[in-house]
């Protein structure tokens, strides 16, 4: 049993890097050699550089620091290293070529492989590290194939759109009642070191939006003189506006037929249920002020996405302790896309909130900052250096997201400028 038990959470851990790896492999399966390579902005790493950074990843956590081997190309360290080497200068870097990218994979997931077989997966922290960093670049890469408008692989059509049940703008709210709750990870399991340690807060009575605000009621806020009203707008967010004559969320187009959005798979009409997505912190908060509104700090947002009022506790999940799938929450890629606002009535959270998880990340008020007792884990440059920066906290995940790295206590983040991510805006309020 002993024996058994090591090599069966061995073979569970490499059919977890398995899949992931098939999923990275399709994202780039059908595009170009030149469209895999080339930088194509200064926002998002040439593709090629996130598949050899994949490679280089677990090379180190995998293969060095778990099994304790040496780097298959330790030249190659500090190129692929995400903060030695920002996004902006990836492009002008001698990078591996695509073939040699996957190459490097495939040899850097055989060493591992052996790692896992001769020694086990150890407590599996370092191997969830090392799936979760992949799932996550699956996301990355695909805002960079939607930014540079290239198609993804016929391969990945997306799986067919729930109806849009009506009746939600991203106005209408539900209350959380005022108290004590508990926020971030539990303190077992898998979950980075930003989400720990889980603490009980207080958190007054709020309204928060019941979903995402849609791109109808976008719509209404740009032809409204969204962009043109300077009173709605921090002073930062209008020099922003201002700078990148910025006119509606990115993506969006007028043509004959009217507006029009670039999704992943192509032109499609604007659809006016869906969420809103890819606009900027600075527009997300204007928007807010233009409704009399704000943004929901992240205590707040966690609260209403967890906190079950009847039995004073938290749930795991919005719905509960069940995993996501795809009836509760719109993540996992099988979408391609946000799906109508309020089409998962069976992932509501105790306070009547759809859609807290998946669709689009989702835009607090607050700073990325550690909670009280942060310990930084595996490595400072995971989070504690983006401390204090002026990023933003998103929460909730995307459509793009993987389910195994969403959960409710997940804090992403950003400048208030960028808008490259699959990011959108719920509301809250102050209570009556
Ligand atoms: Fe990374």
């Amino acid at each position: 049993m002993a024996a058994t038990q090591p090599r069966h959470a061995a073979s569970a851990a490499a059919a977890n890097l398995a899949e992931a790896r098939e999923r990275t492999l399709a994202l780039v399966a059908d595009l170009s050699d030149a469209d895999v390579e080339a930088a194509h902005s200064a926002l998002m790493s040439p593709l090629v550089w996130d598949l050899a950074h994949i490679a280089a990843y677990e090379d180190l956590w995998l293969v060095h620091r778990h099994g304790g081997g040496g780097l298959l190309q330790p030249e190659l360290a500090a190129m692929y290293d995400a903060f030695e080497t920002p996004r902006a200068v990836r492009g002008d870097l001698p990078l591996l070529d695509r073939a040699q990218a996957l190459a490097y994979l495939a040899q850097v997931r055989e060493r591992a492989l052996e790692v896992l077989e001769g020694r086990g997966p150890g407590d599996g922290t370092l191997v969830e590290l090392v799936l979760r960093h992949e799932l996550q670049h699956g996301e990355t890469m695909l805002q960079a194939i939607e930014h540079a408008r290239l198609l993804p692989s016929p391969a990945l059509r997306p799986d067919p759109r729930p109806p849009a049940p009506g009746g939600h703008s991203g106005l209408e709210s539900v209350e959380v009642p005022g108290g004590p709750c508990t926020i971030g990870a539990r303190r077992f399991g898998f979950a980075y070191d930003n989400e720990r340690p889980r603490h009980r807060t207080h958190v007054p009575s709020f309204r928060i939006g019941r979903t995402p605000v849609t791109n109808a009621t976008w719509m209404s806020f740009t032809e409204g003189g969204g962009y043109e009203r300077r009173e709605w707008w921090s002073d930062e967010g209008w020099s922003w506006k201002e700078d990148y004559d910025i006119t509606h969320p990115g993506g969006w187009a007028r043509g004959p037929a009217g507006r029009r959005q670039w999704r992943i798979d192509g032109w499609a009409p604007l659809h006016p249920d869906e969420p809103v997505v890819h606009v900027s912190w600075f527009e997300a908060d204007a928007f807010a002020r233009a409704h009399g509104a704000r943004l929901p700090t992240e205590a707040e947002w966690e609260k209403a996405a967890t906190w079950d009022q009847a039995t004073g506790t938290a749930r795991r999940h919005p719905w509960g302790e069940e995993p996501p799938c795809p009836l509760r929450a719109n993540l996992g890629q099988a979408g391609l896309g946000p799906h109508p606002a309020g089409a998962h009535p069976e992932g509501e959270a105790p306070c009547g909130a759809l859609g807290m998880l998946g669709d689009v990340w989702e835009w607090t008020a607050s700073d990325f900052r550690g909670y009280d007792g942060f310990v930084a884990r595996p490595y400072r440059e995971y989070s504690e250096v983006f401390f204090g920066r002026g990023y933003r906290v998103l929460r909730g995940g995307s459509w793009a997201s993987r389910e195994r790295a969403t959960t409710a206590s997940t804090r992403n983040w950003d400048l208030p400028v960028r808008r490259q991510i699959f990011s959108g805006v719920r509301l809250a309020w102050d209570a009556d």
